[in-house]
């Protein structure tokens, strides 16, 4: 699927805008349109259904060792600025960035890659910021230009290996920047914390300074003990948060994928440290399950364990789900949601202060003093169990997704082109998003066929009666195929037609996005039947 033609119709059709457009935009942010909007909050109502109110906590699921409890939270954006010092984000949450001088351009250094080069007895590193086959042409096309040569002239390159990050190059003096006409234009990688600072009241210096949350994760450990308190939850259960998070990306791309104000959607699930392993392995599985049970396909979505030693400090195990986003070179997958084993990591943080690992043991991290560097709460994070009266540190499994990743996913496998006939028979070519009607913004669109005759009276009964339950759209306007057709644009599963017929029988006619079937069902029945349809996914 062609990346282009996605984001010209997200832009022609609602879905997506660049932030602040009429004034050029601003890198990294978005604006949902009014179809993308509805999407979105039905990609997140259908993960807080399933996780939050939806969840059946009287019986065994299949997968989990017990039945369990899940419950929510809505926390603040801006939270006391120790919590990020005792959670690691203020000294550990950064990415390397590499500048270059000629260009005045920002790189984060783990994302340039190049080639190495040899070339009219001179040895250079040639960058490019693409993978696959796209990298290999531009660097190419840039060693060409680099050593003034000609396409004809393309033997005089010797290339001497694969494309390779620029994390493997210690000295920059013969690095091509990604940009760059010059050669060693690149700084040395420096260190840039990706938390957006702010200034909280009237003081400006750092007394007021305070941060913009990097994850809503945070909101939900420092709440652990009031949730305890305040409800009557028992370990093991799960407390869940979607809202917005900020990062100062360094290089945001990729459409909405890496953004600078993103929404997350976060679970912070509590057990006993004995079976946390086998609670790790439910969520990691369930949590994939999610995505296939909203459509996306199997070959294009996976579920990849961490290496050991892409592990996090604190993590006994982590996965990815993956997505073989159509802006990825084949192959390549970009991340959805992790599931990460956090052990007592986060808890013990907030209780006794900014923990490092030594050995194999968590330890408060000192300063040169030999006091604790970053002071926890000191608040008692601890769990009795009243049953066993066992006091202990839950364990936590964290399956933590972003909301606008997913909605990418879903708008990247929905697109289709495909054919249909137009209003005389005869076969076009039509663009189609075949969402899964639990996330389709618009669950069905009524017409009258034509203008008269009782038909629009007819058609606007039934788009009221629908309206009261679902997102409907009502249509009078223009030839019924160019109305079928900008409907299948926007995702709409499925159409209610009201016809001459109609005013005999009473019946209308449904018609099927994916599959072109047409049936007709009694007027009254609609919304019982459009319920069916979109409940039991029914489309096809
Ligand atoms: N509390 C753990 C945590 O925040 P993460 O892997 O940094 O983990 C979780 O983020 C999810 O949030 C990612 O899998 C992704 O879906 C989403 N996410 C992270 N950074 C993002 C960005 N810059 N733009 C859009 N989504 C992002």
């Amino acid at each position: 699927m062609d990346m282009d033609k996605l984001v010209s119709l997200c832009k022609r059709r609602g879905f997506l805008f660049q932030s602040s457009e009429i004034y050029g935009g601003l890198n990294g942010f978005w604006d949902y349109g009014p179809l993308g909007v509805e999407l979105k909050r039905n990609v997140k109502e259908a993960w807080w259904r399933e996780m939050v109110t939806g969840h059946d906590d009287l019986d065994v699921l299949p997968g989990a060792p017990e039945p369990f409890e899940m419950t929510g939270l809505d926390t603040t954006i801006i939270l006391h600025p120790q919590v990020w010092k005792c959670s690691g984000h203020y000294d550990l949450f950064h990415d390397y960035m590499v500048d270059c001088r000629e260009s005045k351009k920002r790189y984060r250094h783990d994302q340039v890659r190049g080639r190495w080069l040899e070339a009219k007895g001179q040895t250079i590193f040639v960058t490019t910021q693409v993978g696959g086959d796209e990298g290999l042409a531009e660097t190419q096309q840039r060693a060409l230009k680099f050593f003034n040569l000609r396409a004809k002239d393309i033997e005089q390159l010797q290339w001497q290996g694969p494309l390779i990050s620029l994390t493997t190059v210690k000295d920059f003096a013969p690095v091509l920047g990604p940009e760059a006409k010059t050669l060693g234009t690149l700084t040395e990688p420096r260190e840039f914390n990706l938390m957006f600072k702010t200034y909280v009241g009237a003081l400006s210096g750092e007394e007021g300074a305070a941060f913009l949350r990097p994850e809503t994760a945070q909101g939900i450990f420092v709440n652990f003990k009031n949730v305890v308190d305040s409800t009557r939850v028992r370990v093991p259960f799960g407390i869940a948060q979607m809202g917005k998070s900020f990062r100062n990306e360094i290089t945001p791309r990729n459409f909405t994928f890496r953004s600078r104000e993103f929404e997350q959607m976060e679970i912070e699930f509590f057990c006993h440290p004995n079976s946390s392993p086998q609670w790790y392995k439910y969520w990691r599985d369930r949590r994939y399950q999610w995505y296939l049970n909203l459509g996306l396909e199997g070959e294009r979505l996976r579920l990849r364990d961490h290496d050991p030693d892409e592990l996090s400090h604190y993590s006994v195990g982590t996965a990815d789900i993956e997505y073989a986003f159509p802006f990825l070179p084949p192959g390549e997958f970009g991340e959805l949601e992790g599931i990460a084993h956090r052990g007592d990591f986060d808890l013990r943080s907030h209780m006794e202060g900014k923990l490092v690992r030594q050995g194999n043991e968590l330890v408060v991290e000192l300063d040169a003093e030999g006091k604790p560097k970053y002071r926890g709460s000191g608040k008692d994070l601890t769990y009795r169990d009243d049953l066993t009266n066992e006091r202990f540190t839950p364990h936590v499994i964290e399956p933590s997704a972003g909301a606008d990743r997913a909605t990418l996913a879903f708008l990247c496998q929905a697109y289709t082109e495909d054919e249909a006939p137009d209003e005389n028979g005869k076969m076009q070519q039509r663009v189609v998003m075949k969402f899964h009607p639990k996330i389709a913004p618009i669950k069905a669109a009524v017409f009258p066929l034509v203008k008269k005759d009782g038909m629009p009276e007819a058609a606007k009964d039934i788009y009221l009666a629908l309206k009261k339950r679902f997102s409907v759209f009502y249509d009078e306007k223009g030839a019924v195929g160019r109305r079928y057709r900008r409907q299948d644009e926007a995702g709409t599963p499925y159409c209610v037609t009201v016809d001459g017929q109609t005013l005999t029988d009473q019946t209308v006619t449904v018609r099927d996005r994916d599959s072109l079937r047409q049936w007709r069902i009694k007027a009254a029945d609609c919304v019982t039947e459009i319920a069916r349809l979109i409940e039991g996914g029914d489309i096809g």
